[in-house]
């Protein structure tokens, strides 16, 4: 029986209004990455993603959304015996409170926009009564170690993968650094599919180890 794997991955889009929206820089090519890595070791992979550029992968069962919370409700809706769930998706943390239905017209003072947090999609799935192996992504701007650890212990996950934005964002490239309990790996600069690769192989590894107990 083939692992079961679910990715989140690309950016959310949080809408102000019906034309403008909040977002960030993510181009979801490590998630579509990890997505193909996790296919070429014969599992079946459900990619959910947030609006990119990408082909989408082939053999992969892929889910648009376009907001936190569309990706919270397709992952909700695709968890059922998931083995491994993999969090790449840059999601917003915080979006508009009341996204105004007609395009918002300009005045000449300041504007204030009132922000609510997101749900955690990767917190929620690593708190389920039976979750699935989990593994987080980080991007940080400074002090790698640092804050990795204190996501990986805050999640209660077994395993983060942490780069630095400056590092990934835009970039065919990256260079990650993973956290688990036996201590931190590194994986050299490489392209993201290499990258990919060697992460599900540290994945795969750990979850054998872990099923075998
Ligand atoms: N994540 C998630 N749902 C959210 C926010 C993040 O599933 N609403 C997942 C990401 O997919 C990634 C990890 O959590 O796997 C990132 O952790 P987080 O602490 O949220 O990172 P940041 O949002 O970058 O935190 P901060 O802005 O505080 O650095």
């Amino acid at each position: 029986m083939s692992v079961k794997v679910l990715i989140t991955a690309g950016p959310t889009y949080e809408a102000i209004d019906v034309v403008r929206g909040i977002t960030n820089r993510s181009s979801g090519k490590m998630g579509y990455a990890v997505a193909q890595a996790a296919l070429e070791l014969g599992a079946e992979v459900t990619l959910v993603s947030g609006p990119t550029a990408l082909a989408k992968p082939q053999g992969v069962k892929t889910i648009d959304v376009t907001s936190a919370l569309g990706m919270f409700e397709a992952v909700k809706r695709h968890m059922d015996g998931t083995d491994i769930f993999i969090g790449v998706a840059a999601v917003a943390d915080y979006r508009p409170i009341n996204p105004s239905e007609q395009k918002l017209k300009k005045n000449s003072g300041n504007l204030t926009l009132e922000l609510t947090p997101n749900p955690d999609i990767l917190a929620y799935v690593a708190k389920l009564p039976k979750p699935p192996f989990c593994v987080g992504f980080a991007a940080e701007s400074e002090k790698l170690r640092e804050h990795a650890e204190a996501k990986r212990k805050a999640k209660n996950i077994p395993l983060l993968a942490a780069n630095l934005a400056q590092d990934a964002i835009g970039s065919d490239e990256n260079k990650l650094v993973l956290f688990d309990d036996a201590g931190e790996h590194v994986l050299p600069r490489a392209n993201k599919l290499t990258l990919a690769r060697q992460l599900m192989q540290h994945v795969l590894k750990l979850y054998r180890q872990g099923a075998k107990q």
